[in-house]
């Protein structure tokens, strides 16, 4: 039996360069997804996965990310005062439980990898997932992070959630060498971050849905540097095939780069037309631009 999957880790500290201007005072984390920030999503969709302790990375300037999971005292009892039940529902529902969330601090940017490794004591010895909060999925059959778990509980170890790339972009993502295949899980016999087309193992790209066991925290100490200089957690990962069971697991659901320009407007539309109480109006006002 695998042990269970209670803490989640979300890796925030990045700079966001892709996003300026919007990133320079504002974590992109915190850029809203129709009314909510993509970092909202992430902790409903850990939640969802049965995680009941989640550790976020910041770094200076992310101070609005602690708040957000915070009570506000003020805005509360003004929301009561005025009788505005809806938006106080709305403004406790991004509540975190005291004492189940904390935030470590990653001093540089040094990469995921990295990023991740400064999570190490407050995760502990058990297994733990991994959510990339810019990446944000629209799924009918549940979110990714509890399809992963149901992988996870078939073949234990560690999995990752992967989507077949076109092949000309496997430069953009870690990409996997594939074993065994059922169609929906793959057997991982090794994994390459960014590779060009000509040297890709395969399309079988890594989405920002991770589940690991600890010892990746032995390897990510080495502190090597790969793809773009930085500390990467797809070469720590990478040791561990051989050691442990280690399978990608393919999703249902379609994945919005949210710290990309194009990517972050695309999601806006998805997500307000798969709203019902804004479909109609979103359509109607975009003047016939929206079928
Ligand atoms: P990204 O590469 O998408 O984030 O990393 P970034 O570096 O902020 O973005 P650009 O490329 O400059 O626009 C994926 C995730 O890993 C986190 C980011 O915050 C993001 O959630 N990350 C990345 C860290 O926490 N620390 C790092 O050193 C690097």
């Amino acid at each position: 039996m695998s042990r269970p999957v209670k803490t989640v880790v979300l890796p925030v500290a990045g700079l966001g360069t892709r996003f300026l201007p919007a990133t320079k005072a504002i974590p992109k984390e915190m850029l809203p997804v129709v009314d909510k920030p993509v970092i909202q999503y992430a902790v409903e969709e850990a939640a969802a996965a049965g995680i009941e302790r989640f550790v976020f990375v910041t770094s200076r300037g992310k101070t609005a990310l602690e708040d957000h999971f915070d009570q506000h005292a003020e805005l509360y009892a003004t929301l009561t005062r005025r009788n505005k039940d809806t938006q106080l529902a709305e403004a406790r529902a991004a509540e975190l439980p005291t004492g189940h969330f904390s935030f470590v601090r990653q001093a540089e940017p040094l990469g995921l990898g990295h990023a991740v490794w400064c999570a190490r004591q407050v995760v502990g010895n058990e297994p733990f997932a991994v959510i990339l909060p810019d990446e944000v999925f629209l799924s009918a059959e549940g979110p990714v992070l509890k399809q992963l778990v149901g992988a996870y509980k078939k073949v234990g170890g560690n999995v990752l959630a992967v989507r077949e790339v076109p092949h000309e972009l496997t430069h953009r993502y870690g990409i996997l060498a594939v074993g065994q295949d059922d169609g929906s899980i793959a057997e991982a016999t090794g994994m390459v971050e960014k590779p060009r087309p000509q040297d890709a193992p395969s399309d079988l790209s890594i989405v920002g849905r991770y589940i690991l066991q600890p010892e990746v925290f032995e390897h990510l100490e080495a502190f090597e540097t790969g793809a773009g200089g930085e500390i990467q957690l797809t070469d720590a990962m990478a040791k561990l095939i051989g050691r442990q069971p280690f399978h990608g697991a393919r999703f249902n659901g379609e994945r919005f780069d949210c710290g990309d320009k194009a990517g972050y407007v695309a999601a806006n539309i998805a997500f307000a037309l798969a709203r019902a109480d804004l479909a109609d109006t979103v359509r109607a006002l975009s003047g016939g631009r929206l079928a």
